[in-house]
C-alpha cells in the first residue's frame, strides 16, 4: 500500500498545480485538481489517526471547497449543493433506450386492437394499450418493474455465455430470418431462466428485452407478469386470466411476455399438491403457447426458483433453458467495483470481499443488499465526521455482520439434480 506521506506528497501537488492555475485565471483547469486534491486529503485523514492534524486537515478541506466553488462562480456554473469538489461517480453517458414496460410502448402504437387516444404525455395511464381483454383488466397483473427498469445486457455483469446464447437465438438479420423461414426452422420464443433466488432471471429477461428492442431498432413493449397474481380461488378463473394475458399479446407487432414465478401455474399435473386447478391451469397453459404460430411475434420468457416442480410438458417445449447461477467471485468482484466504484478507499481489498462473499454464496440481490448496507455505514460515519467519505475495511467488515446470503442448501440441492437431467447450457 502506498505510504500517507507520498499520499501526502500527491496532495500537495495537486494542490499547488490547483493554486497555480488559479494565479492565472485558468478556473477551468483548476478544478480538476481541486477535486483530486480533495481526494486525497480525504485519504490522508482516514489514515492519519493524530486529532490536531485532522483539525488543519478539515481546515484545509475548507479551502479546497471555497476556491472550488470561486471557480465555479467565475464560470458561471451553479454551486453545487454541498459545494465540495469530488470526484464523479455516475455512470457515463451513453445512449439508453426509453422507460421500460408499457411506457416503451408509448410511442410505437399496437399493431392491431388498442385504443389509440391516449399517445405522447400521459402515457404512463393512457398509453394506447387495450388492458382489458374479455373482461378483465391485465394492469392488476402487471408488475410495477416492468414500467421502470431499463437495463442492458452491459448492466448484466457477466452471464455472457449465456448473453451469446439468446443473442444467436434471437437476434437475427432479415436474410437470418428468411433463411429459417425457408428451410421451416422455427424461431425460439419461449425461454426459460431457472435459479436460485435473487441470481438474476428478472433483470436477465428485462435486459434481453431492452436489447432486442435495440437490437431491432422496434418499440417492443416488455410485460412483466407475477404468476401468483393470476392465481384464483374462484373456478375456472386462473385458466380465464391466462387466456386473456395470451389474448392481450396479440394486440402488438411484437413484444415480450415475462411470466415470473412460472411454477405458481406451471406446476407438474402428476405431482400437484393437491391444487385442484393444476391440471387445467397447465392444460391452458399448453394450448396458450401451442398458438404461438398464430402469434409468431411474441417472444416468452418464463422464470423459476424451482424449475424441478414444473410440468413435463411445459418444461420440453422451453428452449432454451436456461441457468442463472449464483455469481463467481469474478461477477462479485465486478458488481463490488461498479456499485461502490470510488467511493472505496484505495487500501480496500475488493477483490478478497469479492472471494469471500463467493465462498458465502452470495445472490446478487444479497450482493446488492450489501453495498446498500455499506454505504449505510458510510453515511454514519460522514454524518458524525464530515471529512470521512470512503468507504474502509472495518465498514464492509460490519455490514457483513448484518447480511448474509439467502441461499438455501436444499434448494441448491434440488437445483443441482435438476440441473444434471435438463440442463443444456
Ligand atoms: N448479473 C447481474 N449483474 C449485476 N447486478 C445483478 C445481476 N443480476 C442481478 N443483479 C442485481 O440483483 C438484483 C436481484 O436480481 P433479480 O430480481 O433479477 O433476481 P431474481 O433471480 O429474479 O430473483 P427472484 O428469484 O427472487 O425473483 C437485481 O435487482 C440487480 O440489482
Ligand atoms: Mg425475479
Amino acid at each position: 500500500m502506498e505510504s500517507i506521506n507520498s499520499v501526502k506528497n500527491r496532495f500537495l501537488a495537486e494542490k499547488k498545480e490547483a493554486e497555480y492555475r488559479l494565479t492565472v485565471k485558468d478556473y477551468q483547469g483548476a478544478m480538476p485538481h481541486l477535486e483530486k486534491a480533495a481526494e486525497l486529503l480525504g485519504e490522508v485523514y482516514r489514515r492519519d489517526i493524530n486529532v490536531q492534524r485532522r483539525e488543519q486537515y478539515k481546515r484545509i478541506r475548507e479551502e479546497l471547497r471555497d476556491k472550488y466553488d470561486e471557480c465555479k462562480q467565475e464560470l458561471g456554473m451553479a454551486p453545487s449543493s454541498s459545494s465540495k469538489p469530488r470526484q464523479s461517480t455516475q455512470r457515463p453517458a451513453g445512449p439508453r433506450p426509453a422507460a421500460g414496460g408499457a411506457s416503451q410502448a408509448k410511442g410505437g402504437a399496437p399493431a392491431k386492437g388498442g385504443d389509440q387516444k391516449g399517445k405522447g404525455k400521459q402515457a404512463e395511464e393512457d398509453d394506447g394499450i387495450n388492458y382489458v381483454v374479455n373482461g378483465i383488466d391485465l394492469k392488476q397483473f402487471l408488475a410495477s418493474e416492468s414500467r421502470e427498469k431499463d437495463v442492458m445486457f452491459d448492466d448484466v455483469i457477466g452471464m455472457e455465455r449465456e448473453k451469446r446464447t439468446v443473442k444467436g437465438e434471437l437476434f437475427l438479420s432479415e436474410e437470418e430470418k428468411a433463411y429459417k423461414a425457408q428451410i421451416g426452422l422455427k424461431n425460439k420464443n419461449f425461454i426459460l431462466l431457472y435459479g436460485l433466488p435473487g441470481t438474476g432471471k428478472t433483470y436477465f429477461a428485462m435486459a434481453l428485452s431492452n436489447e432486442l428492442r435495440e437490437f431491432s431498432g422496434e418499440d417492443i413493449p416488455f410485460f412483466s407478469v407475477v404468476c401468483t397474481h393470476l392465481k384464483s380461488s374462484h373456478v375456472g378463473q386462473t385458466e380465464n386470466n391466462i387466456i386473456a394475458l395470451f389474448e392481450f399479446t396479440k394486440q402488438f407487432d411484437r413484444c415480450v411476455l415475462f411470466m415470473d414465478e412460472f411454477d405458481a401455474i406451471g406446476q407438474s399435473r402428476q405431482k400437484n399438491s393437491g391444487d385442484p386447478t393444476a391440471v387445467t391451469v397447465v392444460n391452458t397453459l399448453l394450448t396458450q403457447l401451442g398458438g404461438f404460430d398464430s402469434n409468431p411475434n411474441l417472444l416468452f420468457i418464463a422464470a423459476t426458483n424451482c424449475p424441478y416442480n414444473l410440468d413435463g410438458a411445459l418444461l420440453s417445449r422451453a428452449s432454451p433453458k436456461i441457468e442463472v447461477p449464483l455469481p463467481g467471485a469474478e461477477v462479485l468482484y465486478g458488481t463490488l467495483k461498479r456499485k461502490l466504484g470510488d467511493l472505496v478507499a484505495p487500501d480496500v481489498d475488493l477483490s478478497a470481499v469479492a472471494n469471500r462473499l463467493a465462498k458465502s454464496k452470495f445472490s446478487n440481490r444479497d450482493a446488492s443488499n450489501l453495498i446498500d448496507e455499506i454505504k449505510r455505514k458510510l453515511f454514519e460515519a460522514h454524518r458524525a465526521d464530515d471529512m470521512i467519505d470512503k468507504v474502509d475495511t472495518s465498514m464492509i467488515t460490519t455490514a457483513l455482520k448484518e447480511v448474509k446470503s439467502s441461499v438455501k442448501r436444499d434448494e441448491e440441492i434440488a437445483l443441482e439434480e435438476f440441473k444434471a437431467q435438463f440442463a443444456e447450457n
